[in-house]
């Protein structure tokens, strides 16, 4: 199947269809988006033009090519409008019905060859392709937010997939410079899943009063290296995105204590303290307020760091052993999705598997909770003394 030069339907002009809008317009293909709602649209357009003012300011392209990029790209509201896309990217409302809805129509409008896709962070690929006549075409092309800054993108088939489908999606999003990676149809796929304990176990550490909001983000960005500590960042994501992504996979794995939500971040929500956008979250952003001080003491941050640190490492082994992603996918998740600054598996090599086994052993034995059980195959390269990579 020959994807050059095809037409690309976007669905949805918020945040993230106007960003892969972008993406596959400077790709080179002519783009038609499309929104319900007008004021969207408008705004779409202001956002997308002046993304493309910022590109020429940096020389990233000239007024030339602004002019014939932004001539590719047509806003419209009406769906019959897609009849000659060769694949649609859907980004609307995350909300099944609605979206089995969308599809419904979009199929009757597109020819048998279209790619159907859905950019849903937490709903199930199967669940909304059950709902077409042509479920084999339907695929998850999950982008990251900013969809035209953020490299990677998640490629997920659902079960009746088609398995052209997936490689056909796979190579035309590469060509649009990003970096892919193939995950299952699970809850969180492989980014949203594998970086939640990042945000739960440090909020458990805060809950406990073992340290402070500051401190637990220096030490993460301090000794781990991480580019944001992670009250920072869940204030930056926002709550009501942050604590629904946790509670949607929590819930959509049938309750595993693992991904047990934290009440301190409930109630920041049922607050409004919703982080930055609101001013106020772990963290107060108006003007004139004195800064949180870490306790900058590095015996303490280590000890933070190693437990968040083989909690994720834990989760990342898990993903692998449920054959959710291949071990160099789940790394190049982590590192091109959320900026980690190594991959999860490669760590474990590095700290030795035997030391995050200890780590794990430890809370399992102190809490006696079902939330630290160890990944077998992490248990598993220990006993036969392998390493990830
Ligand atoms: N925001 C993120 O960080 C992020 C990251 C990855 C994936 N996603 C997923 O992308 C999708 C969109 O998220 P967003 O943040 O861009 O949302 P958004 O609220 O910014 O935009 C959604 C847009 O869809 C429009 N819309 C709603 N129903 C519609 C319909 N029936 N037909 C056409 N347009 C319709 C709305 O008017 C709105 O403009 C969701 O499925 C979300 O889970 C979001």
């Amino acid at each position: 199947m020959n994807l050059t030069n095809i037409n690309v339907g976007v669905i949805g002009s918020g945040a993230m269809g106007s960003g892969i809008a972008i993406v596959s317009a400077l790709a080179g293909h002519n783009v038609i988006i499309s929104d319900t709602n007008e004021l969207a649209l408008t705004k779409a357009e202001k956002y997308i033009k002046d993304n493309f003012q910022k590109l020429i300011e940096k020389q990233k392209i000239t007024e030339n090519e602004k002019a014939e990029v932004l001539h590719r790209i047509s806003f419209t509201n009406q769906l019959k409008q897609f009849a000659n896309c060769s694949l649609i990217i859907e980004a609307i409302v995350e909300n099944i019905e609605i979206k089995k809805n969308v599809f419904k129509e979009v199929e009757k409008v597109v020819s048998n060859e279209c790619i159907l896709a859905t950019n849903t962070s937490s709903l199930s690929i199967t669940s909304i392709a059950s709902a077409l006549q042509t479920p084999e075409r339907f695929i998850g092309i999950h982008f990251f937010n900013p969809a035209n800054i953020m490299p990677l993108v998640e490629i997920i088939p659902g079960i009746a997939t088609h398995a052209n489908i997936t490689i056909n999606s796979k190579n035309l999003i590469n060509a649009w410079g990003k970096t892919t990676v193939i995950a299952k149809d699970t809850p969180g796929f492989i980014v949203n899943r594998v970086a939640r304990p990042f945000y739960s176990e440090a909020l458990r550490i805060y809950e406990e009063g073992i340290a402070s909001i500051a401190t637990i983000d220096w030490a993460m960005k301090e000794i781990g290296g991480f580019k944001m500590g992670p009250f920072e960042l869940m204030d930056m994501i926002g709550h009501d995105v942050n604590y629904v992504v946790t509670e949607t996979v929590w819930t959509q794995l049938y309750f595993d204590p693992k991904f047990k939500p934290a009440l301190t971040q409930k109630r920041l929500l049922e607050a409004g303290f919703l982080g930055k956008k609101s001013g106020k979250g772990f963290y107060n952003y108006k003007e004139g307020t004195a800064k949180n001080e870490p306790q900058k003491d590095n015996f303490l941050g280590k000890q933070i760091v190693n437990r968040i640190l083989a909690m994720l490492i834990n989760e990342a082994a898990d993903t692998l052993y449920l054959k959710i992603a291949s071990a160099s996918d789940i790394d190049l998740a982590m590192t091109k999705g959320v900026n980690y600054p190594k991959g999860l598996l490669k760590w474990a090599d590095e700290l030795g598997i035997a030391n995050v086994i200890k780590e794990l052993n430890n809370l399992r034995e102190f809490y006696d909770e079902d939330r630290y059980r160890i990944s077998p195959l992490l248990k598993q390269k220990f006993i036969l003394k392998q390493t990830f990579f």
